[in-house]
């Protein structure tokens, strides 16, 4: 592969981050800087310099592009907690949708490319699953904040990639519990698990939006993509089907329904994201969810 140059991770310390950056380091030519918020990179990686940023520092963000001078910058950071969306409007705007609009504003003065990671929370859930041309109708000000970062994007005459995904699972270090790590968690102290069975979607390996990222990225891809796992199943099914996979006690998983949960943020219900472009176009394989888990078991092996 010829040599693109330099990467930016914004985000490096999350749970996508990490993936993506542990993917660029392997194996690419690339000159990979990595930024998160916190003071520190959760893990060394050789040949991967790490800055702090803050994203929602319009002069951090203009300093670190301009010291970088990144050809392609790829955001990872979000404010991630749908609840909290919710409750702290002003913050999560500022994160999702200002820190989008300062790294595309830098991103067009030094000729950059965005790759940008967006939800199928912009979708209402009443008729899913959806291709990238059905129109978004976000119920949550966390959809609608991911809805207005793809906007920024889009509006802001700059090369972009938006990859939208959903209920992403993985392991990295020192990343808070996902839906995946906490039911093993859970399960493993056989303690009793209420999961929703009026909640449908396709469950996501981290490690699969990545790689999905990262051909889009030597594709010199455009435009917008869904990323999701191969099956789209209720979280309740993605629950049975993690007992098996992890020989836990299935009757410790008790089915529920999403309104008895009472949550700050309304959730879409028959949601689900359609990745053909995305397999014609990138050569995106999605995992089944069987795989996925295998993948994150082996992960989660401690020799691993
Ligand atoms: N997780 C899912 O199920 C899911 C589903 C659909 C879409 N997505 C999207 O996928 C992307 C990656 O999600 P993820 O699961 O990897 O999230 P994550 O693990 O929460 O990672 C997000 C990272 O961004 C950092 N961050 C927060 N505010 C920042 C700021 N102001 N400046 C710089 N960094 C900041 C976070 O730091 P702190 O942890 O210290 O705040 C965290 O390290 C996000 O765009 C998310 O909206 C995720």
């Amino acid at each position: 592969m010829d040599t693109i140059g330099r990467v930016l991770v914004v985000g490096s310390n999350g749970l996508l981050g990490q993936k993506m950056a542990e993917q660029l380091v392997r194996g690419t030519s690339y000159r990979i800087t990595l930024a998160s918020v916190e003071r520190e990179p959760v893990r060394e990686l050789e040949s991967a310099p790490y800055v702090q940023l803050d994203i929602t520092s319009h002069k951090s963000v203009r300093e670190c592009i301009a010291q970088v001078q990144p050809d392609v910058i790829i955001n990872c950071a979000a404010m991630t907690n749908v609840d909290a969306c919710e409750t702290e409007r002003e913050l999560a705007w500022k994160i999702n949708v200002s820190g989008v609009e300062y790294l595309a504003e830098a991103a067009k003065k030094h000729h950059a490319t965005v790759v940008h990671v967006s939800s199928d929370y912009v979708f209402d859930g009443k008729a899913g699953p959806y291709t990238e041309e059905d129109k978004p109708e976000p119920l949550s000000y966390y959809g609608k904040s991911k809805l207005a970062s793809e906007n920024v994007l889009l509006s802001a005459a700059i090369p972009s990639v938006i990859a939208r995904t959903m209920v992403l699972y993985g392991q990295a270090p020192g990343v808070k519990a996902n839906f995946a790590l906490w039911l093993i968690q859970s399960l493993q102290a056989r303690q009793t698990v209420r999961i929703v069975d009026d909640q449908v979607g396709n469950p996501t390996l981290v490690d699969d939006l990545a790689y999905a990222l990262l051909r889009a990225v030597e594709m010199g891809k455009r435009g917008i993509y869904h990323i999701a796992g191969r099956d789209i199943i209720t979280r309740y099914e993605f629950a049975l089907r993690l007992a098996q996979v992890f020989h836990c006690d299935a009757s410790l998983i008790v089915p529920i329904k999403t309104a008895s949960l009472k949550q700050p943020a309304v959730r879409p219900l028959k949601s689900g994201l359609i990745t053909l472009k995305a397999e014609v176009e990138l050569g995106y394989k999605p995992s089944s969810v069987e795989h996925g888990l295998e993948v994150l078991k082996s992960q989660l092996r401690p020799e691993h």
